[in-house]
């Protein structure tokens, strides 16, 4: 079998290759792109030991026509992916997610021969704010206005202004991104679906929650909380969090979804589905703050700042049940044992400089992303 990862050679890509079996044949194609890959422009060594690795963007199409060829399956992970940074830099993310996508699916329209299945890695920022009830029925919000959260009203609220409960994400829920990042990846799943439905590909859209882990690249301030929390805890620094530090979200391991992914990528029968792929479980970020200090053996400082990330949504949880039923067992790490092997990696790599994540901050203030309750 041979299969192609688009941008291979980040965080997950490099999960991929680690558990990768050793009989399928690789081919990476990455852009290295700058903000992911501070350190080096160039691919690591066990990624060239494994894997044909080629340098490109993959809307650069010219750059891996040949190395395509022959590519029974293709996995899509080349992607732009800071929530908050989608929304001022919003052509770069249309152009890279959205175009990237519709690029690929041009090359493989002109294959002779197509691969015959097609794994998406896609994201719960399509569901929006998600699904809540007010213990009758399922209900989807409007989303939280601007003016409810100037006045620190945190919660999805239902029309009478009355509190309503989040429930798990299920893959038939509605898709209503609330972020430029979600909406491409609404467009990448809907490019993928059109296309794959009119060639006869089988397609497998993985909906991840929140990958965390080794390997996840520090030197970038768009990279997500554990991160950026286990930075500042082990360097003394006080962090963050926004809102009432009560947001929640389901933080699944990356070795977890490098599992899953090759599971649905050497599946022998079609699958054709969206699946979900997270914890199940859902944590505050004080929760998160907390477990981190505890398996550092540190106390956290932090600041619940009531500033808000425009774009952001307050709930986020995975329901994993069809996942289990098409594929078997779902057995996730916790975020203990998942956070104890990211700090004894961590601790061996450069951390972030406090300087960088503060600038993106400011960055995101100026452009009136990030605000604060009045
Ligand atoms: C993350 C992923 C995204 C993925 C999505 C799935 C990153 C960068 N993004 O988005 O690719 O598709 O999960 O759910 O990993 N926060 C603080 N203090 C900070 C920084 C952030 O409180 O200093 C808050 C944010 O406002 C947010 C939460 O922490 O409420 C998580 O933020 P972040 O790690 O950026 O991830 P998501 O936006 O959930």
């Amino acid at each position: 079998m041979k299969i192609l990862i688009t941008g291979g050679a980040g965080f997950i890509g490099k999960w991929l290759i680690e558990k990768m079996p050793p009989d399928v044949e690789v081919v990476i194609i990455d852009s290295l792109d700058e903000q992911v890959h501070r350190k080096s422009q160039d691919f690591a060594p066990e990624l060239l030991a494994r894997a044909k690795c080629i340098k490109a963007d993959v809307q650069d199409i010219a750059d891996y026509r040949e190395a395509i060829a022959g590519t029974d399956v293709v996995i899509h992970l080349a992607a732009q992916t800071g929530t908050g940074q989608s929304m001022y830099e919003i052509s770069r993310y249309v152009q890279q997610n959205a175009n990237g996508t519709a690029k690929l699916l041009e090359l493989i329209s002109s294959l002779d021969r197509k691969p015959r299945r097609m794994v998406l890695s896609s994201s719960r920022a399509v569901y929006g704010d998600g699904a809540y009830t007010d213990g009758k029925s399922v209900l989807y919000s409007q989303g939280r206005s601007l003016e409810n959260l100037q006045k620190g009203i945190w919660e999805v609220c239902g029309s009478d202004g009355e509190p309503l409960t989040s429930l798990p994400m299920q893959e038939t829920h509605l898709t209503k991104p609330t972020s430029v990042y979600g909406l491409t990846k609404l467009w990448q799943e809907q490019l993928m679906q059109i296309y794959c439905e009119s060639q006869g590909i089988d397609l497998v859209t993985l909906r991840f929650q929140n990958v965390y882990g080794p390997k996840q690249e520090l030197g970038n301030p768009y990279t997500g909380i554990i991160g950026i929390f286990t930075n500042a805890i082990v360097q003394g620094n006080r962090l963050e969090l926004f809102e009432d530090g009560k947001v929640t979200r389901d933080f699944v391991f990356v070795g977890d979804v490098a599992e899953a992914v090759i599971q649905c990528a050497t599946y022998e029968q079609p699958l054709n589905s969206i699946i979900n792929v997270g914890s199940g479980e859902a944590v505050t970020l004080i929760e998160v703050v907390e477990t981190i200090a505890e398996v550092i053996g540190k106390k956290a400082e932090y600041n619940i700042s009531g500033r808000f990330r425009v774009g952001d949504v307050r709930h986020a949880i995975a329901d994993m049940e069809r996942y289990k039923t098409l594929l078997g067992e779902w057995k996730p790490t916790s975020l203990k044992d998942g956070i104890a092997q990211y700090l004894e990696w961590y601790l061996g790599e450069e951390p972030l400089e406090q300087s960088t994540l503060e600038a993106s901050l400011r960055e995101m203030e100026q452009k009136g992303l990030l605000m604060k309750k009045q």
